[in-house]
């Protein structure tokens, strides 16, 4: 047997991509971390490139990836039980380190119970196959994350039992829960806590006032879920996320341990009959390895970092860098999304202009991802910049200086 024929399909299938302009470019290779030196925060090696970057296109916002508590963490979890679980949880595959890190989120974030994933992503998938039933209408934002709009369409529920809103228009969301057929029992009703192209929030506080409003008419009730994958560790005054800086919890919390806390691995929080569920039901908890000891180790250090001085340390400059970032391209009469997130998006309306930045800055030593259409609508280009707390004034400066100097 060859696979010939199905090459030649799959040739002119990715043709297609590339003519459409949807197909991914080549991925670059870090070689090297440089660790901060002096004024100047922590550089990258690329294959193929003699330059030092900066890099500002990474969703670790604490800059925890490299820090030795973790690396230590780590390490003495490897040392203890090596490096792979050997089974799934259910097979003898839970250690005490997946035990530790789940009574760890759930403290952080104020809920009575977690589970853990191997990531945000399959959290996502894993509560949509739990929490559905025939009787189940979903709800949510226009520009949710691809791992909700995935779990939506795997959750198996028929197609006029999803709704979806304008982005944070609390009107429209109150037009899609008015909707909502008079025989369904249980509505989720799930959103993004930051958008992750353009740093913006969700309204938790009045999606919870509105939705508290249908509770009454469905049986089982409006739940709403955040996922607060780039929220959680990076925003509100404790780090606790979007439910911290909007002062409003929703009934079910999915993050990532991947982006601001440094290592990998998703989770859900929730009541404990909702866990029990997910641990029951959940395809992508129960049919697959978690995550190593070294990753929980990792992470429940993280936690613990990021409930501390030290993390609202890392915490206040990351905030620091971010207004002095915001303030840099507000000065240059550059377009932004107005929030406090250190996702800051750069409005440059034009894709060939876009792609001539992205190079530039790349010329320059400094990695940001620069998003066009179909991943944005046309009009809509943007280079999207992300602050970390390792970040350093004077290389913030630097780009800044950088852009004034682009023509
Ligand atoms: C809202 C949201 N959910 C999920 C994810 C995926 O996170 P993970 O890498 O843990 O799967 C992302 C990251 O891109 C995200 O922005």
């Amino acid at each position: 047997m060859s696979t010939n024929k199905l090459d030649n399909s799959l040739t002119g299938e990715l043709e297609v991509l590339k003519q459409e302009g949807r197909a991914k470019s080549p991925e670059r290779i870090i070689e090297q971390y440089i660790p901060p030196k002096g004024e100047l925060g922590p550089r990258y090696k690329m294959l193929g490139s003699d330059n030092e970057f900066i890099r500002l296109n990474s969703n670790s916002y604490l800059s925890l990836s490299n820090h030795p508590g973790l690396i230590d963490a780590a390490d003495k979890a490897t040392h203890e039980f090596g490096v792979g679980p050997g089974a799934v949880r259910f097979i003898d595959g839970t250690f005490i380190y997946h035990d530790k890190l789940e009574k760890r989120v759930a403290t952080f974030v104020d809920k009575p119970a977690a589970k853990i994933f191997n990531s945000a992503y399959t959290s996502n998938c894993g509560l949509a196959i739990s929490l559905s039933n025939k009787k189940t209408h979903w709800i949510g934002d226009q520009l949710n994350h691809n791992s909700i709009i995935r779990a939506m369409r795997i959750s198996n529920i028929p197609r006029e039992n999803k709704g979806i809103f304008k982005h944070n228009d609390m009107v429209d969301l109150q037009r899609c829960l008015d909707e909502v057929k008079f025989d369904i029992e249980r509505v989720i009703v799930i959103f993004d806590g930051i958008f992750s192209m353009r740093g913006d929030y969700a309204p938790i506080h009045e999606i919870n006032k509105i939705c508290k409003g249908y509770d009454s008419k469905f049986k089982d009730g409006v739940i709403t879920v955040v996922d607060d994958s780039h929220g959680i560790g990076a925003y509100g005054d404790t780090g606790r996320g979007t439910p911290d800086f909007c002062n409003a919890s929703p009934d079910i919390i999915v993050g990532t341990f991947g982006k601001a806390f440094g290592v990998n691995g998703g989770f859900i929080c929730a009541s404990v009959p909702i866990i029990e569920s997910v641990r029951q039901k959940a395809d992508t908890y129960i049919y697959t390895n978690p995550l190593s000891v070294a990753d929980c180790a990792a992470a429940t250090k993280a936690i613990d970092i990021c409930d501390s001085d030290e993390g609202l340390e890392l915490l206040r400059n990351l905030k620091d860098r971010t207004a002095q970032f915001r303030q840099g391209l507000e000065r240059l009469g550059k377009e932004s999304i107005p929030g406090p997130h250190p996702v800051v998006p750069l409005m440059v309306r034009d894709t060939q202009k876009t792609h001539d930045l992205v190079r530039y800055l790349f010329d320059h030593g400094v990695l940001v991802v620069g998003l066009t259409f179909p991943v944005v609508p046309k009009g809509d280009e943007t280079i999207r910049f992300q602050l970390n707390a390792c970040h350093t004034s004077a290389d913030i400066d630097y780009v800044i200086e950088l852009l004034n100097n682009f023509k």
